[in-house]
C-alpha cells in the first residue's frame, strides 16, 4: 500500500521516435551521454533520485549553514544514533567520501579487504590505498535463476580460504554490503552479519558494513528470516548495524536525499583518524562536503528509511515491477533485489554474442522503444570478467508510480518480440581506464 500522495509534480515527456533514434545516436550508443530531458522512465540509478518528503524540505529550509558546530550536524548525530546505533559521525559529500574517508584511514599498501561484493567505487578506494580488494559472494549469488532468501551473503568458506592464502595479518578489513548491489541487489541476513563479525573477531580485523540500503535489507530480513518475523525494519536495522565496527553510508539511497553521506562508528581513535581525514578531503566535520540543509534533510530521511509503512511499499514496488516482467515473459535474475530489478540479457537477445554486449544493445533498445533508461552490467562495463550479462533497471524512491512501471514492461515485451531487429554493438572509442569505460565509451551498431 503506497504511504504518501505527491505534492510536487515534475513534468516528463517522450520524445518521438525519431528524436530517441538520433539522441541514441548523437549519445554514441551510451546512455550516459543521453541528457535527461530525452529520457521518459529512467532507471539509471536509484541513487540520489529519489523524491524528498514535505518533512525533509521543511528541515531543508530549517538548515544551519554555519561553517563550524551546525544545529543540523546535531540532528544528523541523534538521527545516526536513534537509527543505526553509532555515536560518532563524520559526515561527506556521498558515499565514495566516505569510502575515501574510511579506507584511507584503515587500509595500507600490500592490504588484502574482504567483501561479500565490492561496489565499484569500494573497489576503487580499497585499490587507491593499494590495497587488494576480493570479493566473498555465496556461490548461488551470480546464479540468475536459483532461488535463495540471501544470496548477498558474505561467503566465510571463501573468505577464510584467503586467509589461509594471504595470512591474517594481512587482511585489516572485512566489509558487508547490504543490500549486495553488486549481486542484484540481494540481501544479507542477520546470521550471516553475526559471523561475519565472529571471522572478523578471530582474524583481528575492524569489521565495516556499507550501509547504503541497511533498511531495504533489514525489511528483507523481517520478511525471509524466521528469528526476525515479528520485529520492524527499524529493530532490525539497528540490530545488523550494531554487529561492524564502522559504517559507511550513501544518503542518496536509504539517506532518502540527492546528496550526502557519513562515516559512523564507536571507536574513538578510529573516529579521530576519520575526521583528520575529512578535514583534508570533504570538509570540517561538521558539514563534511554537504551544505547544512543537506545535513538536515538527510537527518529526516534516514528516519523515514525505516518507517514500516515506507519501506514495505519500497519492497513491495520493486517485486511488483519484476512480477510484472516475469508475466510478460522477460527473463530477469530473481528473486528481485531491493532497489532493482536486473534483466538477464543474454536470454533476452541469445542471438547477440558477448563480444557485441547484449546488455548494452538491450539497454539501447530500450531506450529506443519507450524512452526508457536503464544501466549495462555486464560486458560491457566489467570488460574482461566473466560475469553474467544484465541490465539494471534501479527504481528510484517515491518517484514513479506503477503506470511508470508497466510502461517499461510494455517497452522491454515489445523489444522481446522484435528481437531480431536488435543488433550488437562494437566499442569506437573508449578511455585509457577501461575499468571505467562504461561511463563514456562510444559505440556503433554492428551490421552483420
Ligand atoms: N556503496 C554501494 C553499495 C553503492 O551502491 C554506492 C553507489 C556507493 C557505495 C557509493 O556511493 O554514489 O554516494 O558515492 N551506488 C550508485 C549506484 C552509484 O548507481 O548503484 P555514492
Amino acid at each position: 500500500m503506497v504511504a504518501y500522495k505527491s505534492k510536487v509534480v515534475e513534468r516528463i515527456h517522450l520524445p518521438s521516435r525519431e528524436r530517441r533514434e538520433r539522441a541514441l545516436e548523437e549519445a554514441g550508443y551510451n546512455v550516459f551521454e543521453l541528457a535527461a530531458e530525452e529520457v521518459f522512465v529512467d532507471l539509471l540509478t536509484d541513487s540520489g533520485t529519489g523524491a524528498m518528503s514535505d518533512e525533509q524540505w521543511a528541515a531543508l529550509l530549517r538548515g544551519d549553514e554555519s561553517y563550524a558546530g551546525s544545529r543540523s550536524f546535531d540532528e544528523l548525530e541523534s538521527a545516526v544514533q536513534d537509527v543505526m546505533g553509532f555515536s560518532r559521525v563524520v559526515p561527506t559529500h556521498q558515499g565514495r567520501g566516505a569510502e575515501n574517508v574510511l579506507y584511507g584511514a584503515l587500509l595500507s599498501e600490500g592490504d588484502v579487504a574482504l567483501n561479500n561484493t565490492h561496489f565499484d567505487t569500494t573497489r576503487a578506494h580499497v585499490a587507491n590505498q593499494g590495497a587488494d580488494p576480493v570479493d566473498c559472494p555465496v556461490d548461488r549469488a551470480h546464479d540468475l535463476t536459483v532461488d535463495g532468501s540471501f544470496k548477498g551473503n558474505f561467503s566465510l568458506d571463501r573468505a577464510w580460504s584467503i586467509v589461509d592464502e594471504v595470512g591474517a595479518e594481512r587482511v585489516p578489513v572485512v566489509i558487508s554490503t547490504i543490500t549486495n548491489n553488486s549481486a542484484a541487489g540481494q540481501p544479507v541476513s542477520v546470521e550471516n552479519t553475526r559471523r561475519v563479525r565472529e571471522f572478523a573477531d578471530e582474524i583481528g580485523a575492524t569489521f565495516v558494513i556499507d550501509a547504503c540500503r541497511f533498511a531495504e535489507n533489514a525489511a528483507f530480513v523481517r520478511d525471509r528470516e524466521a528469528e526476525f518475523s515479528d520485529s520492524t525494519a527499524a529493530e532490525i536495522a539497528r540490530e545488523q548495524l550494531g554487529y561492524a565496527d564502522a559504517l559507511v553510508m550513501s544518503g542518496k539511497k536509504d539517506g532518502l536525499v540527492n546528496a550526502g553521506g557519513f562515516v559512523a562508528t564507536d571507536n574513538e581513535t578510529l573516529f579521530e583518524r576519520c575526521k583528520q581525514r575529512a578535514i583534508l578531503y570533504e570538509g570540517f566535520p561538521t558539514y563534511g562536503g554537504m551544505s547544512g540543509r543537506d545535513v538536515a534533510a538527510m537527518a529526516v530521511g534516514l528516519r523515514e528509511a525505516v518507517e514500516e509503512a515506507y519501506v514495505t511499499d519500497r519492497l513491495e514496488q520493486v517485486r511488483t515491477f519484476a512480477e510484472l516482467l516475469e508475466d510478460a515473459g522477460v527473463p530477469i535474475y530473481t528473486p528481485p533485489g531491493g532497489h532493482a530489478v536486473y534483466l538477464d540479457a543474454a536470454s533476452a537477445l541469445p542471438h547477440v554474442p558477448p563480444a557485441e554486449f547484449p546488455g548494452q544493445a538491450l539497454v539501447c533498445a530500450l531506450y529506443r522503444e519507450g524512452g526508457v533508461r536503464g544501466v549495462e552490467l555486464g560486458s560491457f562495463a566489467f570488460p574482461d570478467t566473466d560475469r553474467p550479462e544484465l541490465v539494471r533497471l534501479a527504481i528510484p524512491r517515491r518517484t514513479y508510480h506503477r503506470e511508470h512501471l508497466e510502461h517499461v514492461v510494455e517497452t522491454a515485451t515489445t523489444v522481446l518480440e522484435n528481437q531480431e531487429a536488435v543488433s550488437g554493438l562494437e566499442v569506437i572509442s573508449e578511455p585509457e581506464n577501461r575499468e571505467l569505460r562504461h561511463f563514456t565509451a562510444s559505440l556503433e551498431p554492428i551490421s552483420h
